[in-house]
């Protein structure tokens, strides 16, 4: 008997439809290897001579992203900014400038926030992109992120405000960060985001393991890393753990001739997804030790190690 003239066994079941493909990564952002974040800027007390200074110094190195958020500095950070840029225009054709929204701080500049909240309406993010680029003095972001995943958020509203926002050149390209794998993909599979902005370094290491790093390596997404010294406790904290990652940082440092510092950039420059740290940092001295780690590759022997002293577990 011919199978294909057999009717169907309603027991058997239906052939899975073949999986959409996956959207291709968003073309044409190229953001520096390291990039300049600008969060800690408001307590750095420079004042405008001093910002251009910073600016043009990581330019100089080729740090030429930098990272901002609406919130920074209390809503103050791109405004610092952008007085430079104000100053400088030129120094904007030699950048990529990143920035965030979709946090509602209670602020006393921003009278109309009651709660904090989160809000990915088209509303909220429209408003928020006008405010950035007026404060930032510049007719484009390069690349916007939502801070935070807001539980209300309705993708596909999101996905055609970021549509709106590209048509009318007021943003490049558009990602997110601290989502977690299924919340990018709600986002991505109606427009192709270009990074993920996460925290990741030796005493934080969730994102290898939660399927995140996983998800950027599977879409082709090169991660942007927050706080890759953990916000300076990798050197400053005397907790046992950071201790020990500081210890085995600073004996391979000896070995390659370089700055814990820069063993520790080595350490995330490592993984296959080939993310960009963010520094944090106002010094020079420090963001050249950030770009020191360009040029080393680390042992996976000895990417184990500092992942084994960080987690304070033995690899099993
Ligand atoms: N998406 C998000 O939710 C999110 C969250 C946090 C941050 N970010 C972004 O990530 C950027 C970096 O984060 P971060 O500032 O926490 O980065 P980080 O580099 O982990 O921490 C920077 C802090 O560490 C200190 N530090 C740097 N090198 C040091 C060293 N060798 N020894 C001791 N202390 C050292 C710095 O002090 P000095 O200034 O004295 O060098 C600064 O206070 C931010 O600017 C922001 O753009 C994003």
């Amino acid at each position: 008997m011919n199978p294909d003239a057999m009717p169907p066994d309603p027991t058997t079941p239906a052939p899975a439809p073949a999986p959409a493909p996956a959207p291709a990564p968003a073309q044409g952002l190229s953001l520096s290897p390291i990039v300049a974040g600008a969060w800690r800027m408001g307590g750095w007390g420079l004042d405008l001579p001093g910002r251009l200074r910073w600016i043009e110094q990581c330019l100089d190195l080729g740090i030429t992203s930098f990272d901002h958020a609406d919130i920074y500095g209390d809503y103050t950070v791109e405004t610092l900014f952008g007085e430079a840029l104000a100053r400088q225009p030129g120094l904007r054709r030699r950048m990529q400038i990143v920035t965030k929204c979709a946090i509602r701080l209670v602020s006393q500049r921003r009278p109309d926030h009651a709660a904090k909240s989160y809000d990915t309406s088209a509303g909220h993010v429209t408003a928020s992109v006008e405010a950035s680029l007026r404060a930032l003095h510049t007719d484009h972001i390069d690349l916007l992120l939502i801070h935070r995943p807001d539980s209300l958020m309705d993708p596909q509203e999101l996905a055609d405000t970021f549509g709106r926002l590209r048509r009318d050149g007021k943003v490049s390209h558009f990602g997110v960060s601290n989502h977690s794998p299924s919340q990018l993909a709600l986002l991505h599979r109606r427009l192709p985001l270009a990074t993920h902005q996460f925290e990741l370094s030796p005493l934080r290491t969730q994102a290898l393991g939660d399927g995140t790093l996983d998800q950027c390596l599977g879409l082709g997404l090169r991660p942007m890393i927050w706080s890759p010294l953990a916000g300076g406790e990798l050197f400053t904290s005397t907790h046992e753990r950071a201790q020990r990652v500081a210890a085995l940082l600073q004996a391979l440092g000896r070995e390659h001739g370089v700055s814990p510092a820069t063993m520790a950039y080595a350490w995330l420059l490592r993984h296959p997804a080939r993310p960009l740290p963010i520094t944090g940092s106002q010094r020079m001295d420090r963001l050249r030790e950030a770009w020191a780690a360009l040029s080393l590759r680390m042992s996976a022997e000895d990417w184990y190690r500092v992942l084994e002293a960080g987690t304070g577990q033995p690899v099993p």
